[in-house]
Formats: structure tokens, sequence, C-alpha cells
């Protein structure tokens, strides 16, 4: 069996928080309360929370210490240069400007790189950034090979760029219209794939070429690390620090959420090599964020990131959390639940068109199956399909994208294997009974960002 090989967590336990266990008649009651959108409910409502990954992580002992010690000095705080430190050394970047958290770093990149009418082309670009390029006039582009969207494929680098379809776009709108190429480590959109050095190295070669900066969207840099070294030809015997390292080192900077694989409650930074980049970049952080020594951050966040980064680059870390992943998935596959294969580093994505097929698009089934979890334990998951997507502009119809998903999302370091039976087991139970559920129709849909906001009501 699949599962054997999990290693007990190298860590142990010495803070908790306890969990609060409901009943099915409340929370079908507080389901029809709050229009079944698990936005909606209190924490305390929540047996188990895998919504997301960001900035729900249990920190170390070593983090909370070193808050202890933040500086929180206005101008030159000792905090700062922590992290700066942290970055130069672990990431091989010359500048950070730090923020508040990613979408921060990602308002400053594009500010000072993006004209309107520009296209910026990315294996595939996560919400804030897609909003952000949006917001500066620019124009997203999702360049990702088509093995992401085959959801059964065991293809290891799922969050590789097409390098002929990157090519062909910079061919066809000129490079002068392309002010920088990304990509995303892992892939969030594809189901936390991640891309290969060999991938990384050719987007560096052919940027290279035509003279077009290339920045990675690093959240999750140290899990992407683990899954080359697992699983690209060469990088067996290499550690953790030098895959990063030359990972990196393709690139001319990042944008960084700190909530990920810092291990942080909170904060970011926008890494860069570019003197002028960055001269201008500290302009605009210190009108959005602040100044250039805290940008968003107290300096006792900036101590947790800074030490974050050094044991997110522990491979005993890197292998509880990679494996605890995948031991939710391999329990799921087991029972022959449709996910996305392979498991990604921070989430497992259930397959909503296959798990509920008799449910069309419209009537949204990612919804409808979030909605069944909470029911069924008290788990709340996170739709990733129509409702998240929207509507299209101008005709207002319903986009129905490609991968209608149920992401299970799991924080660094939080639950135990004794919770993800019980995530496995409720996902188990509501596979049997499938041919029950019903879809859902929205009560209320805001004209924006309807994910978060909507109401709705079963069909
Ligand atoms: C791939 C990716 N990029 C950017 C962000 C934005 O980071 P933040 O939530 O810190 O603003 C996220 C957050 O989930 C993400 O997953």
């Amino acid at each position: 069996m699949k599962n054997n090989n999990y290693q007990a967590e190298y860590y142990k336990i010495k803070m908790v928080e306890p969990l609060k266990k409901t009943t099915r008649e409340y929370r079908k009651n507080l389901l029809k309360k709050i229009g079944y959108n698990l936005f909606y409910l209190d924490s305390k409502d929540v047996f188990i929370d895998l919504l997301t990954d960001s900035g729900t992580s249990a920190m170390s002992d070593s983090q909370w210490s070193a808050m202890m010690v933040g500086d929180e000095a206005y101008a030159g705080s000792s905090s700062f240069h922590h992290l700066e430190d942290a970055v130069k050394k672990n990431m091989g970047y010359k500048y950070v400007l730090p923020t508040h958290q990613g979408r921060a770093a990602e308002n400053i990149l594009f500010l000072i790189m993006i004209k309107k009418g520009d296209y910026v082309p990315n294996n595939m670009h996560f919400d804030t950034t897609k909003a952000h390029i949006l917001h500066k006039k620019g124009i997203p582009i999702d360049v990702v090979c088509d093995e992401a969207f085959n959801t059964t494929s065991n293809y290891p680098f799922k969050g590789n760029i097409d390098i002929d379809k990157l090519k062909n776009l910079i061919e066809d709108k000129g490079k002068d219209k392309i002010p920088l190429v990304m990509i995303t480590i892992t892939c969030n959109s594809g189901g936390g794939q991640p891309a290969s050095m060999e991938n990384i190295k050719k987007v560096r070669e052919l940027t290279k070429k035509y003279d077009i900066p290339f920045f990675l969207d690093a959240c999750r840099f140290a899990e992407n690390a683990y899954f080359i070294k697992k699983r690209e030809i060469g990088y067996e015997n290499k550690s953790i620090r030098e895959i990063v390292l030359e990972m990196m080192s393709y690139s001319d900077g990042c944008t960084f959420s700190g909530k990920k694989d810092a291990l942080s409650n909170i904060g970011g930074f926008l890494a860069l090599n570019d003197e002028k980049l960055y001269i201008e970049g500290a302009t605009w952080l210190v009108l959005f964020e602040g100044f250039i020594t805290y940008g968003g951050m107290s300096g006792r966040d900036m101590e947790a990131m800074a030490q974050g980064l050094e044991e997110v680059l522990d491979e005993n870390y890197l292998e509880t959390r990679v494996k605890q992943v995948e031991y939710l998935g391999n329990k799921l596959l087991e029972a022959n639940i449709p996910i996305i294969q392979p498991i990604g580093g921070h989430a497992v994505y259930v397959d909503v068109k296959k798990f509920l097929s008799h449910i069309p698009q419209d009537n949204l089934p990612g919804q409808a199956l979030a909605v069944e979890l909470y029911l069924e334990a008290g788990i709340r998951s996170v739709e990733i399909g129509t409702v998240l997507a929207g509507r299209e502009p101008i005709t207002w119809e319903n986009i129905h994208p490609k991968l209608e998903l149920l992401r299970l999302a799991i924080p660094r370091r939080v639950y135990t294997n004794a919770h993800i039976n019980v995530v496995a087991n409720a996902l188990i139970n509501i596979y049997k009974r499938r041919e029950n559920i019903k879809g859902y129709k929205f009560i209320y849909e805001p004209p924006r960002l309807r994910h978060f906001l909507a109401r709705f009501k079963p069909i």
C-alpha cells in the first residue's frame, strides 16, 4: 500500500488549540444561515480547516523566540536586516522590498514594469497576480503545458511552461509588449504542481534571447525544490539549498508571500537583482506599504519570516509536509475518488466534474461538494471552479473553467494524520452517496469577487 511510506512528523507539539465538535443538526442550520458560503463561517464552528495553507502555519519555538527580539524601529530595523540576510543567503537575490503580503509585492512589481496593453505570460496566474496585472491595464496570459489539464496523467512537472506557446506569444505580440515573464512555483491554480529545473532554465534562455526580464512567483519555492529533488534526474543527490539557489539564479527576482513557505502568518517581499528597478520600487513601497526597512510588517513579523526561511529548507520538514499531503491523496485514490494527479505540494484537489458528474457546472457542483463536506464532518474546504471563475464580462454568462475542483489545502505543521483520516473518511462517505447530492444557485451575487461574498441556496 502506498500510504505505508509515511514517516512520523519531524517535530513534536508543545502548544495546542482546542477544537470544537458540532452536531450535524447544528451545521445544517448554520449553513442555511450563512447562505451556504463557507467564507462566512466562524472558525470556531470548523473542526478541520482546509480553506487555505496561506498564513495558517504553526510557527516553531525558534520563530516565536525570534519574535521577542523584533526591532520595531521605523528606520534601520535590525529585524529587516535579518530578513534581508535570509533572502540573500537562501535565495541569492540582491535587493529586498518588504511588503505586508504577497499581493502587495505584485502591486509594486507591476507598477514599475507594466504599461497599458502589455502581455504578461505565466504558467498559470494566481488570482491576485491576474487581478494586479489587469489593474495596471495589462493582459495576463497562461502558457502552462497541456498536461496540466489532464487530471489523471502522472506527468511529474505539470507546472511547466509550454516553451513553444511562450515563444509564439513573444513572436506574435513582439518583445516590447512583454515586460516580463513569470513562473509560479508551485503552480497553485493548476493543483500545486511543480515546474522542473530544466523548464525554468529554458524559460531563462528564451527570455534572455529576447531580453525580457523573468520573475518567479515563489510562494512555495521550497516545496517546488523538494519535487525537483525527488523527480528530476541529476538532482537526487543535491541539497534543497543548492536546488533553491540554482532555481532562483535563473530569474531576475521574485514576488513572495511569507504566508506559505516562510512558515509565517503574515508578510511578503519583492526581491530583485536590478538596482534601478529596486530604486523605483522603493518609492512606491514607501507610498503603499511603509518605509523600506519594514514595508507592511512589524519587526516581529520580519523575524518570524527570516527564521521560517531557514526552517523551510530542512529536508526533514519538507518530507513531513509533502508526504502528509500525499497521505491524504493516496487514501482518496484507494477509495477511487477522482483527484488531480500527481498529488500536489500543498493541497489535494478533488476532480468534481468526475465526483459529481450528474451536476452541470451552472449548478455549481464544486460549491455543492464543499457544503456537503462541512455538513458531513465540520471540514472547511474551498471550491476552485465555476463560482471562483465568475462571469464573462460581455455576455454575463458563467465562465465554465476546464477544471472544476474542490481544494483541500493542508496548513503546515498544524494537523496530525488522525485529522487527515477524518477528512478522508468524510469524503469517502460522501462519495458513496454522491448521486443524492444536488446543485446550488445564487441568491445573492455581488458584482465582483463573488467567491467570497455570494450567498446560495440548494436547488
Ligand atoms: C501562487 C500565489 N501567488 C500569490 C499569492 C498571494 O499571496 P498573499 O495571499 O500573501 O497576498 C498566493 C496566495 O495564496 C498564491 O498562492
